[in-house]
């Protein structure tokens, strides 16, 4: 299927996954709404998208917030008429050990990971079940399929994302022609890590990057295009996409 004159909308667009996903989404021809916090940076690689001939527009979205989410939805959608895909990437992983007692980054990984999601979701069906088609994108991690300690709460947000994303799969395939998948990624390069404030849990990721090589933000870009390429009766519904060297 050509991804020719589709309109996507991407979270986490400024950095990692979302940025690499954005770019390969232009490159083949849709029409991206890059959504993220920090304009500038959207502001720049929606700059890179139209020098190279792609169309996107930069949308400041924080994802947490429903307001901000819906009004960001409408702006792309009066930027290009539609909505046709929906990649809910926008995430973080602060790691600590549970007794530590970091609330508030417990709270921040539930409201970006898990509520972040439902909101995007919220903004963009309506217009797809509106036209009878869609493809929701979101980003678990092997976390939403294992549990490893110092992320806890990590996993349980990327399990409830696994759960949610089968749940509207169901919902919405059949009844609404809105195809829902899972990508389910190993360790990917991105600035993921750089915003863990524990000492053991950074240093244990910075000795990871020296020992296996990690998936590139492209190597998700490239299989998320496969997906939504995949003809219409096809339907990818989970994606593990692991570091060839991980064995964990
Ligand atoms: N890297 C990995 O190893 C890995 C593995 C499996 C799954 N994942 C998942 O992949 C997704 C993308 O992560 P990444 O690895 O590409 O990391 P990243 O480079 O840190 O990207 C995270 C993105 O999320 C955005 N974001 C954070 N809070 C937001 C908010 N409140 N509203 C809107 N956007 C927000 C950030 O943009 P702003 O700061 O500009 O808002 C940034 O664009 C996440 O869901 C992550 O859990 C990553």
């Amino acid at each position: 299927m050509t991804l020719n004159g589709k309109t996507a909308l991407v979270t986490g667009a400024s950095s990692g996954i979302g940025a690499a996903t954005a770019r390969k989404l232009a490159e083949n021809g849709a029409k991206v709404g890059l959504a993220a916090r920090r304009i500038d940076r959207l502001t720049g690689i929606q700059q890179q998208i139209r020098a190279a001939g792609g169309d996107a527009i930069a949308i400041a979205m924080d994802v947490t917030d429903a307001a901000s989410v819906q009004a960001g939805t409408e702006k792309l959608v009066a930027a290009y008429g539609t909505i046709d895909i929906a990649f809910n990437n926008a995430g973080l992983m602060p790691a600590s050990d549970i007794e530590t007692l970091k609330v508030s980054e417990w709270q921040r990984m539930v409201d970006v990971n898990v509520k972040g999601v439902l909101n995007t979701t919220a903004s963009v069906l309506p217009y797809m079940i509106k036209q009878r088609s869609g493809h929701i994108i979101n980003t678990s991690s092997i976390a939403g399929r294992k549990v490893f300690p110092g992320r806890a709460v990590y996993c349980a947000t990327k399990h409830a994302i696994t759960a949610l994303s089968e749940g509207l799969r169901l919902e919405l395939s059949r009844k609404h022609n809105i195809r829902v998948t899972c990508i389910q990624p190993g360790a990917v390069e991105s600035e993921l890590f750089e915003h863990v404030s524990d000492a053991h849990y950074r240093e244990q990721m910075e000795k990871l990057k020296g020992e296996m090589t990690f998936l590139k933000a492209e190597d998700i870009a490239d299989t998320i295009v496969f997906a939504l390429r995949a003809p219409p009766h096809v339907d990818l519904a989970e994606l593990f996409v692991m570091p060839t060297q991980q064995a964990w």
